[in-house]
């Protein structure tokens, strides 16, 4: 097992490794004193994981229910934030109980806002269950859901106070899920790590699971101390994100997070290559990197039409976009540009 401390707002650890569900009883009771505790789950995770994990705190005396959901992103909206409000305050929860957000990065988002407005605040547990969220979605503090107009538009930064990374849930992902969290693995690699990269790149990765995501983690938790609430630094982790988002919001979300973050990075970095933006040309090796990990490196969708989707998202309120661009694999640099740019640099 990897212990993995971040010392944002609040001090947490990030346990990884095989079994360390094993260890959420012990935890919650040292942690939290005896509080009751609510699982949130989409129905996929529930049906496979839920009912052990509720079983075991029962056993330790912990008083336990649930909150299940119907799986996807069409789930990560308002409506069932507030159907998850009103679940806690139906059954009495107190700023004193727990959410335990055990599911993928969709999941792990409703959760952890939910558990930020719920009386001002209450516990909050991730359990991560996609390697999606075990490398990104769980860590840092970003929790938010989608409206309308564009992806987590609505949202806050709430920091977990434990995350358990259970490497054996990634037994039952399936292949195309666990692919998408491929695409933010070889991203840590291509901004941070290129020996990550290297490891990665050929897409045999199953009997290095605990060092992947240990080292995602890291880079992570590294990003998220120096700049937590994202005023800097940490606009490099959206790294093929602007795009994403908008391939995503375009698709209605046909298009899954991870698969989208793979076109976006290749596109974002065809054309940084294309205006002479990198000092090395990565553009081949990366999309050789998704190809041989399961992912997609373009989209129907040309550059001009994504375009209009990209102005909406948040990222572009004052009239420029902050693009992460790769210098070489694994170090990339922030440019902004005023958004008259950036429709030349798409076009
Ligand atoms: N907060 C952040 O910092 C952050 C970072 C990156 C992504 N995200 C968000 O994360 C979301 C994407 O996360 P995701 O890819 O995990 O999506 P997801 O939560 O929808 O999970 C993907 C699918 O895998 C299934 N699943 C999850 N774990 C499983 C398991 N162990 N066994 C079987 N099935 C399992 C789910 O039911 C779902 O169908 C997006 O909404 C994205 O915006 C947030």
């Amino acid at each position: 097992m990897q212990t993995v401390t971040v010392n944002a707002s609040k001090q947490y650890d990030v346990l990884i490794g095989s079994g360390v569900r094993s260890l959420l009883p012990g935890k919650i009771l040292s942690l939290f004193g005896k509080p009751r505790v609510c699982f949130v789950s989409d129905d996929n995770v529930a049906a496979l994981h839920l009912a052990s994990l509720e079983d075991s705190l029962k056993q330790a005396g912990l008083d336990v229910s649930n909150f299940v959901f119907p799986h996807g992103e069409a789930s990560k909206n308002p409506v069932v934030l507030f159907d998850l409000l009103e679940h806690l305050a139906q059954n009495r929860f107190s700023r004193k109980d727990v959410l335990v957000a055990l599911g993928g990065g969709v999941t792990g988002d409703l959760t952890g806002l939910a558990a930020a407005l719920y009386m001002r605040g209450m516990h909050l547990v991730q359990m991560p269950t996609s390697l999606l969220a075990m490398v990104d979605s769980s860590v840092g503090g970003k929790t938010a859901v989608d409206l309308k107009a564009g992806k987590n538009l609505a949202g806050v930064f709430n920091q977990p106070e434990l995350v358990l990374c259970d490497t054996d849930y990634l037994s039952t992902l399936p292949p195309e899920d666990f692919a998408d969290g491929m695409a933010e693995v070889i991203k840590y690699g291509v901004i941070a790590d290129d020996a990550l990269f290297d490891l990665v790149k050929s897409g045999n990765v199953t009997d290095q699971l605990e060092p992947i995501i240990t080292r995602c983690v890291t880079i992570k938790r590294d990003v998220v101390e120096a700049d937590e609430f994202d005023t800097g630094r940490r606009a490099l982790l959206n790294f093929g994100h602007t795009l994403a988002h908008a391939i995503e919001a375009e698709s209605n979300y046909a298009v899954s997070h991870g698969k989208a973050v793979a076109i976006g990075m290749c596109r974002i970095v065809e054309i940084a290559e294309k205006n002479r933006l990198c000092d090395a040309p990565c553009s081949a090796k990366i999309k050789e990197a998704l190809t041989n990990n399961g992912l997609p490196t373009d989209t129907a969708f040309s550059n001009a039409a994504l375009f209009d989707a990209v102005t909406k998202d948040k990222k572009c309120a004052d009239g420029s976009l902050t693009l992460i661009l790769p210098h070489r694999i694994g170090t990339c640099y922030a440019q902004s540009f005023p958004i008259a740019d950036v429709r030349g640099l798409l076009s």
